[in-house]
């Protein structure tokens, strides 16, 4: 994929050459382009450096347009992504304006175009500003952001630019290599771990970093599902426009996925749930007694064997992470909670296990079929499983 960076004069400029770093680590190609402000920000080397092209800046000068020119760079985009976008570039890309290179290069382009703002709270709140988004909005344009949180002005609200990782992982949702395999359906997902309070200084949890559910999450999201992500607590970001839902305890995650499972095409519980919590969470910190502690557990709710039971239940893809005779314990798992796909992930390796980058899995389903899918990253493993997904759906629910 070819993404020609445009970067305008805010202070968010000075994460745009991390912008294009990742970019790069993730294989797109990387052209950019400067307003002048921005180069005030920062300097057109540092991005020539770390895009490994030229820079350009300047709609009229010869040297770069006996180079690419500006007609041509706006070819030879697959998606041009404005970031940071101002107020000020944001005014112009809807009046249409060409009165510099990178406003130039959004009117030349026929590429999608990807833009987004970081500004002041109040610039971004301002309707003049907001009249303006709705029209790029209404042109295709995609807005990726504001994110809220601190300002460079001091102040808190929204307006921050979406960090780097998260506008990359973004701009995969051009990449037109992505097969839309479930669009119009509604997914469900629950990952990471659960947390079970002991007193109010202690809990019992486990492994689970989340990564494989977040992955899964994210196919579903680029294969044109509309996604809710239940996340157990773990420090993973995931995609703007993916619904997230934090949640801590087993029981927690129960009620989340309840209060959202109606009209849900596809459910997939990767969680790792704490099967027990402690019967009765002390109030205060327990104290060093005696040699031995004795904790009371009592069973948490099993959340995908409720999900099957329900009346209008959705597709139900579990997870059976097993340190040994882990096809096994999958089949049971398999047929005891009802579902419709398990996928059996052998926790024992730690290059696939919890927190790993990849994964192994073998994928059974309800009639006894399996597929195995063997050791790949999470994201490229999580593309997979989704089609496989998509593919096994009863032909009612794939209309
Ligand atoms: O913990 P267990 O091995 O039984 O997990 C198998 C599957 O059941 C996983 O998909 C997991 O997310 C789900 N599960 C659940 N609620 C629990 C325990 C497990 O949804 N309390």
């Amino acid at each position: 994929m070819k993404i020609l960076v445009g970067i305008s004069g805010g202070i968010a400029a000075y994460k745009s050459p991390d912008l294009v770093r990742q970019l790069k680590k993730s294989g797109v190609e990387v052209r950019v382009a400067m307003t002048k402000a921005a180069t005030s920000f920062i300097s057109p080397l540092t991005l020539q450096a770390v895009s490994g092209n030229p820079v350009s800046t300047d709609l009229l000068d010869p040297e770069a347009e006996a180079g690419m020119g500006h007609i041509e760079l706006a070819r030879w985009a697959d998606l041009i992504l404005i970031a940071p976008a101002t107020a000020d570039l944001i005014a112009r890309l809807a009046m249409g304006m060409a009165n510099d290179l990178v406003s130039t290069l959004c009117l030349a382009t026929t590429a999608p175009i990807a833009v987004a703002p970081a500004m002041n709270l109040q610039m971004w709140a301002n309707p003049a500003t907001q009249d303006n988004i709705k029209q790029l909005q209404q042109r295709n344009i995609s807005i990726l952001g504001p994110d809220t949180g601190e300002q460079a002005c001091g102040e808190t609200g929204l307006g921050r630019m979406l960090e780097p990782a998260q506008l990359v992982a973004e701009c995969e949702l051009f990449n037109n290599q992505v097969e839309l395999t479930l669009t119009g359906k509604k997914l469900l997902i629950t990952a990471g771990p659960t947390r079970e309070d002991i007193d109010p200084v202690r809990y019992l949890s486990n492994y689970s970093s989340g990564k494989m559910g977040f992955a899964l999450a994210k196919a579903a999201f680029l294969a044109g599902a509309e996604v809710t992500l239940i996340a157990g607590p773990v420090n993973i970001e995931s995609l703007h426009s993916i619904k997230r839902i934090n949640v801590i305890s087993a029981r927690d995650m129960y009620k989340a996925v309840h209060e959202q499972i109606t009209d849900q095409d596809i459910f997939i519980g990767c969680a790792a749930v704490a099967d027990y919590r402690v019967s009765e969470v002390a109030h205060q910190k327990i104290k060093k007694n005696d040699q031995q502690l004795v904790l009371t557990m009592v069973e948490n709710p099993d959340i995908i064997a409720s999900v099957t039971t329900l009346k209008n239940k959705p597709f139900c893809v579990g997870f059976a992470a097993e340190t040994t005779d882990v096809l096994k314990y999958a089949k049971q798992k398999l047929s005891k909670k009802n579902l419709n796909m398990i996928c059996a992930n052998d926790v024992s390796n730690c290059e696939i296990g919890f927190n790993s980058d990849c994964n192994q899995l073998t994928v059974i389903n309800a009639d006894g079929q399996s597929v195995i899918f063997e050791k790949e990253s999470k994201a490229s493993l999580s593309r997979k499983l989704i089609n496989l997904i998509a593919e096994q759906l009863p032909s009612t629910q794939r209309d």
